[in-house]
């Protein structure tokens, strides 16, 4: 079966381009990474795709006279990159109605809670401040709201009493690199239902006493 072609979107560190670069260099893994593409340049994430000899192309917003500007020149690239999903991964740019719905089931993000709990930024904070015992990461398909979309997988991460926003995103990102290449593989593996705008996950295991869902397999 021919590998999905995978175009990744950061604006920064890239951890979670590396784990997907990790993911992607296993032999039976059925992805791989075709571009990386970042809105910011000099970051680091550009030089752990480079290192892992994947083509790169920055695209910096601020050089543009509009968003639309911006989105039409990312468009292009992403077309002749050839690529069949686009992994948002820590790309911190919120892109238009028109351009998902042109992408539409074909753009997923991370986002590190447990949507639809805490979207936007600072959500660490937010989530101690909140005193919730337990919070978490997620993958979804993208929708035109900010961190909307079908869920595809979820880790559950607890806050302990000590935690600030340092320790508890470090415990989450832990779980960010496990569940980003787990929702890659399935949609890669045509194992994704979508209808009515809920996922359900087909030839999943059993997990029930997973805090992964689907249980990483
Ligand atoms: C991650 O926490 C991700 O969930 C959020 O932005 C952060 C990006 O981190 N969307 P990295 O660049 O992947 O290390």
């Amino acid at each position: 079966m021919a590998k999905l072609k995978l175009a990744v979107l950061i604006s920064g560190r890239g951890s979670n381009l590396q784990s997907l670069i990790d993911a992607c260099q296993g032999a039976d893994y059925p992805g791989e990474i075709v571009h990386v593409i970042s809105n910011v340049p000099g970051v680091k994430g550009l030089e752990r795709a480079d290192h892992a000899g994947i083509p790169t192309t920055v695209i910096d917003h601020s050089k543009f006279a509009g968003r639309d500007l911006f989105e039409a020149a990312l468009g292009d690239v992403l077309e002749s990159s050839g690529a069949d999903l686009i992994c948002l991964a820590g790309f911190m740019r919120l892109l238009s109605g028109t351009f998902v719905t042109r992408w539409h089931d074909k753009i997923i993000n991370i986002h590190p809670s447990l949507l639809p709990a805490f979207k936007g930024l600072d959500v660490h904070q937010r989530a101690i401040d909140a005193g919730v015992r337990f919070t978490g990461c997620t993958v979804h398909f993208v929708r035109p709201d900010m961190d909307s979309g079908p869920i595809i997988a979820q880790a559950v991460v607890p806050i302990h009493d000590d935690d600030d926003a340092g320790t508890l995103a470090a415990r989450i990102l832990k779980q960010e690199h496990v569940i980003y290449p787990l929702a890659v593989k399935l949609i890669a593996e045509e194992r994704i239902i979508l209808i009515n705008e809920r996922v359900t996950v087909k030839n999943s295991c059993d997990s029930e006493a997973s805090l992964i869902n689907p249980a990483a397999d």
